[in-house]
């Protein structure tokens, strides 16, 4: 179907509540997504209070303003729901860095270890770890498991991190967000000199090298958390550029900067007030799973939502 034409975005935000009711629909966002669209979501959040919304929400639609994988995790842990990604091909270049075939071969390396797959995978990878994690659980995830050695995948970096916190020996697979990547040390030495009183805070996405320059390694609503709860008033923000969306609305008195132009995620941004309109309209594009991946990779799911409570 042709897409309407809209003359502002107030009419097509009216469109889109309006649908959004009419269909019992439930819009989340990432903090990485556009700031329009966060300001229409029901809810924005880190990955791992996304799982656990999807997972509860008694809306018949899922509205996932995000990356594939996101979208997945929803579905997985929410069969009977609708979950709709409004922009299909909004990927995630972390997780295509593993694939069932390579995962198999390095299980068979390592047959006494326990398999932790960061959510940013795919459903297969998560149907064949024993549990899943994300940037806000890790380190409780991994010291929770039975073994003492643990195949750590996707991300290098926030394995090195866990391996930080942990008596366990973390094998690390050499995945990494190209992103966070894109950071340097040399980028927060000179923000830090124009703003010495400022905090540094870092997404464990980020290199090991970045993650000692900080004052608090942390996911991205823990960052909200984090800058609530502190007294400082300057936050320097280590993370993709749309967490700084989240947090000036959240705290207009504090000031975020960003260390990096670089940090910018075209997947995340792919995602635009008129694909969230068609999504609702002609409920695109749905998200299907084979059902024996979809089972096993929600055992691996509901792990790690029993492991802690979120903070
Ligand atoms: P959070 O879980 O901290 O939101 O991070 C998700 C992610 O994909 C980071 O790149």
């Amino acid at each position: 179907m042709a897409m309407d034409m809209f003359w502002d975005d107030t009419e097509l935000i009216e469109k889109i509540q309006k649908l959004k009711n009419e269909k019992n629909a439930f819009i989340i966002a990432h903090s990485y997504e556009r700031p329009e669209i966060q300001d229409i979501a029901d809810e924005v959040g880190d990955s791992l209070e996304l799982s656990r919304l999807a997972a509860k929400t008694d809306a018949d639609i899922i509205v996932f303003c995000s990356v594939h994988f996101m979208a997945e995790t929803a579905k997985i842990l929410s069969p009977q729901k609708l979950v709709l990604l409004p922009a299909i091909e909004a990927g995630c270049p972390l997780a295509d860095m593993i694939t069932p075939e390579q995962l198999t071969i390095e299980k068979s390396k390592y047959p006494d270890a326990g398999v932790v797959a960061y959510v940013n995978c795919s459903a297969e990878i998560k149907a064949m770890a024993d549990v899943c994690c994300t940037s806000a659980n890790a380190i409780q995830v991994v010291n929770a498991m039975p073994q003492d050695q643990i195949l750590f995948v996707p991300d290098q970096h926030l394995g090195r991190w866990v391996q930080k916190h942990s008596n366990k020996k973390i094998i690390l697979w050499a995945g990494g967000c190209p992103t966070h990547q894109r950071m340097k040390a040399r980028d927060i030495f000179q923000i830090k000199e124009e703003h010495p009183d400022a905090l540094v805070l870092m997404h464990p996405e980020a290199s090991e090298e970045l993650c000692q320059l900080a004052d608090a390694v942390l996911s991205t609503s823990q960052m909200l958390r984090f800058c609530q709860n502190s007294t400082a008033q300057k936050f320097i923000i280590g993370t993709e550029m749309g967490m700084l969306h989240r947090l000036r609305t959240a705290m207009p008195n504090k000031i975020f900067f960003q260390p990096s132009k670089g940090l910018i995620c075209p997947n995340m941004k792919m995602t635009q007030l008129e694909d969230v309109y068609e999504s609702l309209l002609e409920l695109k594009y749905p998200i299907e799973i084979p059902e024996h991946i979809r089972i096993q990779a929600k055992k691996s799911l509901e792990g790690m939502l029993s492991v802690i409570p979120v903070k």
